[in-house]
């Protein structure tokens, strides 16, 4: 029997994610379109996502904070480029974001004093084993395998190397903190709802004093240069984009930074997520089918939340018809409209995933629920009747 509710709004996606509740395209019409970014107008909006950021994440004040191209993967590369090579490096990798910065460092880089500290979807890599001498790269929220890193307990206060943290999934609905970092980054198109292709690099004063202490052997070009002449462009971190933005879009980062801001700001975003998680955990904690991918609570992310279909009949197939299964899940669901994109990531193991960060009601989560054990009986029903 198919539920009767439906979630009012089933954008359950891991980026692009949910659009803030009540959101339409009004929102934008404040922006600055056909207008020159260089121009005050421009300007003072670019400093204003910036000046919502820092005061909404608490971002300390001697971090300098802007607003670079190419989305998340642009600041991450951005900073690696930059600032690696001056000492060894250990990236820690669980899914498939960690690997591409491994990739990265290792493979493009070809950086020779690298250790690579993997571990399988679900799971983390031993935290305790990081050597600080070392530039440690790693991701806060593992999107693709829904683990995260716990806290940050294990990052050293007396660290010699940088701690640089692809914090994407993670901002916006996870405490980082900002005193044990000293790269950050993020895009806007995950907590807050927002439009990709922007990314935001965090600097803190440690790799601001790397930035203009070293210059890395091999050539920069122009979308990932932060310094000239062995100073920091402090332009870049005061509103001068590197390049050309859309204003458009800033002015949808602005809309769901005010709507951040409106719901209570960074606790009423955690708690947020963290209740969207706990709705999943008491479905999942009665529902014999499903299990989370990542074993350890601790360790489980409250905005990409990763699931394995746990059933005999599902753990029986091959890796290529489970993955056909969980496409037929999405489709029922996707043609239902209780539910768009939520089987897991191509590169993970297949199951579900399901957006929980800020953005999602939580009311939401619920209704879709009951919609999960349905398509799941639905795709289950001829292979058991065979
Ligand atoms: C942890 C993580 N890193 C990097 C990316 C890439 O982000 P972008 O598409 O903003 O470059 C994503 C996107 O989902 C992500 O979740």
């Amino acid at each position: 029997m198919k539920p009767h509710v439906r979630p009012a709004n089933p954008c359950f996606s891991s980026g692009p994610c949910a659009k803030r509740p009540g959101w339409t395209v009004a929102a934008l019409s404040g922006a600055v379109v056909g207008r020159s970014h260089r121009a005050k107008a421009g300007k003072d909006k670019l400093l204003e996502v910036v000046a919502r950021s820092r005061k909404l994440l608490g971002i300390p004040a001697d971090w300098r904070v802007g607003i670079v191209p190419a989305s998340d993967t642009g600041a991450v590369e951005m900073a690696l480029w930059s600032l690696l090579g001056a000492r060894g490096v250990d990236v820690l990798s669980w899914e498939s974001f960690g690997e591409g910065w491994a990739t990265d460092v290792a493979q493009q880089l070809k950086l020779p004093d690298t250790r690579l500290m993997t571990a399988p979807y679900g799971e983390l890599p031993d935290l305790h084993e990081v050597d600080w001498a070392h530039d440690v790269v790693f991701t806060w929220n593992g999107t693709t395998s829904g683990a995260r890193v716990p806290n940050g307990d294990w990052i050293s206060d007396k660290r010699e190397g940088l701690a640089i943290c692809d914090a994407t999934s993670a901002v916006f609905a996870m405490d980082l903190p900002w005193q044990k970092l000293d790269v950050v980054t993020w895009s806007w198109q995950k907590v807050l709802g927002g439009e990709a292709a922007h990314g935001m690099l965090a600097l803190g004063p440690r790799a601001v004093a790397r930035l203009e202490s070293y210059t890395p052997p091999w050539p920069l070009p122009k979308i990932f240069r932060m310094t000239s002449k062995g100073k920091l462009i402090a332009g870049i971190f005061e509103g001068e984009t590197i390049n050309t933005p859309s204003l458009l879009v800033v002015e949808d980062a602005l809309d769901s930074l005010r709507w951040a801001e409106s719901v209570g700001g960074l606790p009423a975003l955690m708690a947020r997520s963290e209740g969207n998680l706990a709705a999943i955990a008491r479905w999942v904690a009665k529902t014999p089918w499903i299990d989370f991918l990542a074993g350890d609570p601790a360790a489980r992310s409250c905005t990409s939340v990763c699931l394995k279909v746990v059933d005999d009949w599902f753990t029986r197939l091959t890796p290529d018809q489970q993955r056909a299964q969980v496409k037929k899940l999405e489709a029922l669901l996707d043609a239902e409209g209780v539910a768009y994109d939520v089987a897991g990531h191509r590169d993970a193991l297949p199951g579900l995933r399901i957006w929980c960060g800020a953005t999602v009601e939580t009311a939401d989560v619920e209704a879709l629920l009951p919609w999960l054990d349905w398509a799941y009986a639905e795709i289950r029903r001829p292979a058991a009747a065979a």
